[in-house]
């Protein structure tokens, strides 16, 4: 059966992203191109190989546009995500907007579907698409949210930066998602990051 999972690049402070992103600065204010929550996967890619490949190892993922693109309203069709030609995905991705778009095939296997029907159907989109591999939401955090609040993200892996971003604006994951119990299944420490493995038990 398809698992669900999630992974994100999280602050202690629980960041994943500064407020105002650009085209140039993916990751908003402060994060600015992501080194700081993502140092571990860009300079440290070797001592975290098990990790990365356990992100890329989904049949279909799921993300919002807030990943795809900093824009808002109708699409500029020049845009074509922050990964250049051959994103890393090599699978169908899903990305929840409000506004339509046809998909968009890239090189090495991605292709972005542009999602208009809600989150339901995004997931039931990757699911299928997926087959019997997982589904990974890929973020940002306020996809995260919406699905940790819907109870569809069945394992939770947080790579956890020893940073406090202390940003007043942006995204804090697990704002509003409700009461929710995990099962701890992993952990491992490293000086750049700690790798956690949550399962979702239920929720209160
Ligand atoms: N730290 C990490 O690991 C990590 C991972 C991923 C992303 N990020 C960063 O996080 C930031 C983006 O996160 P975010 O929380 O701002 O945005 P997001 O979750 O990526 O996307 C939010 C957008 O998705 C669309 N959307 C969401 N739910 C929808 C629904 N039910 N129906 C239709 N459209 C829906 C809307 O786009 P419309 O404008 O079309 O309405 C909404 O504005 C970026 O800076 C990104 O680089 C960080």
């Amino acid at each position: 059966m398809t698992t669900v999972t999630c992974d994100l690049s999280v602050s202690l402070d629980g960041f994943t992203a500064g407020p105002h992103p650009t085209r140039e600065r993916p990751f908003g204010d402060v994060v600015g191109t992501g080194e700081v929550l993502h140092s571990w996967m860009f300079d440290h890619g070797s001592a975290h190989a098990d990790e990365i490949a356990g992100i890329l190892r989904a049949g279909a993922f799921v993300m919002g546009r807030g990943m795809f693109s900093p824009d808002r309203g109708p699409w500029d069709l020049g845009w074509r995500g922050w990964w250049g030609d051959e994103p890393p995905y090599r699978a169908p991705v899903f990305v929840l907007t409000h506004h339509e778009r046809a998909p968009l095939v890239m090189d090495g296997g991605t292709t972005f579907h542009f999602v208009t029907g809600g989150l339901d159907e995004a997931v039931a989109r990757a699911r299928e698409a997926a087959g019997e591999r997982d589904v990974s939401v890929a973020g940002g955090a306020t996809v995260v949210n919406a699905c940790l609040a819907a109870g569809i993200i069945d394992e939770l892996r947080l790579h956890v930066v020893p940073a406090v971003l202390g940003l007043t604006g942006g995204v804090r994951l697990f704002d509003g998602v409700g009461r929710h119990t995990f099962e701890a299944v992993g952990a491992r420490q490293t000086p750049e990051v700690t790798h956690l493995v949550y399962r979702r038990r239920r929720a209160d």
